[in-house]
């Protein structure tokens, strides 16, 4: 007696499209839902752009490959609510561009650092990480503290960021010089650390 899906098991053409199609029908399940929920994301409640001094911070985090030894982006696993607070949420970082949530963690996840230390504990810490945890391994970073954060730059991040839809006023864009007029590197990253995961829910 002969089966149906014989033809198929016989027929190598055939059988290739027909896996196409299975497979598409998976590929499908996972897109489409994303599609819409991009269109749903919306910035967490109190939310927004960062302010020229925290940009400016974002950016010497970047510059200086942070990244590379911390992630920011608290899985949703016990063991990691547990440590670092609530998981991250795609609401959180609507404004960064490009976001740095990561994987490497040679040092902790940095998501919820904010308020976590004081601005004194992260400048020394930044300088000689060993002034504060003897056995750290992270780098120093004591240049920061000698260069001046160049304000005509960030007025003209937030500009392109403004492009790009984020809604900054032109009063913010403005006033960028004057906000960061006089204050360092250092100064810069300390304020971007100290808004990590300002806006989180509180709580596991
Ligand atoms: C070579 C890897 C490496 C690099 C690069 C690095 N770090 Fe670290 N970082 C670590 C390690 C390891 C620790 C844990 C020990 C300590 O606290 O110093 C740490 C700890 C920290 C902490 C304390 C976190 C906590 O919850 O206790 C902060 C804040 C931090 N790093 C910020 C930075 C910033 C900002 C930069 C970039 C300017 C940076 N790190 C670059 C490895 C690194």
């Amino acid at each position: 007696m002969s089966h149906s899906h014989e033809k198929v098991e016989k027929n190598v053409g055939l059988m290739a499209v027909l896996i196409a199609v299975a497979v598409s029908f998976g590929g499908i399940a996972e897109i489409v839902p994303l599609m819409f929920q991009a269109e749903a994301i919306k910035p967490l409640p109190g939310v927004t752009p960062y302010p020229p001094l925290e940009l400016a911070g974002r950016e010497i985090y970047i510059r200086e490959g942070c990244y590379n030894c911390h992630s920011q982006m608290v899985r949703t696993l016990r063991f990691e609510t547990e440590r670092y607070g609530h998981y991250s949420l795609a609401g959180e970082s609507v404004y960064d561009r490009p976001f740095q949530w990561g994987s490497k963690r040679t040092g902790p996840d940095l998501a919820r650092v904010g308020g976590r230390y004081s601005d004194d504990w992260h400048r020394v810490h930044l300088i000689n990480p060993r002034d504060v945890v003897p056995e750290s391994n992270m780098p120093g970073f004591p240049w920061l503290a000698d260069n001046k954060v160049d304000g005509t730059l960030v007025r003209s991040k937030m500009q392109a960021l403004k492009t790009l839809g984020d809604p900054y006023t032109q009063a913010d864009i403005d006033g960028a010089v004057d906000a960061v007029a006089d204050r360092t590197e250092l100064d810069a990253l300390v304020a971007y650390l100290q808004g990590l995961g300002k806006h989180a829910p509180r709580g596991g």
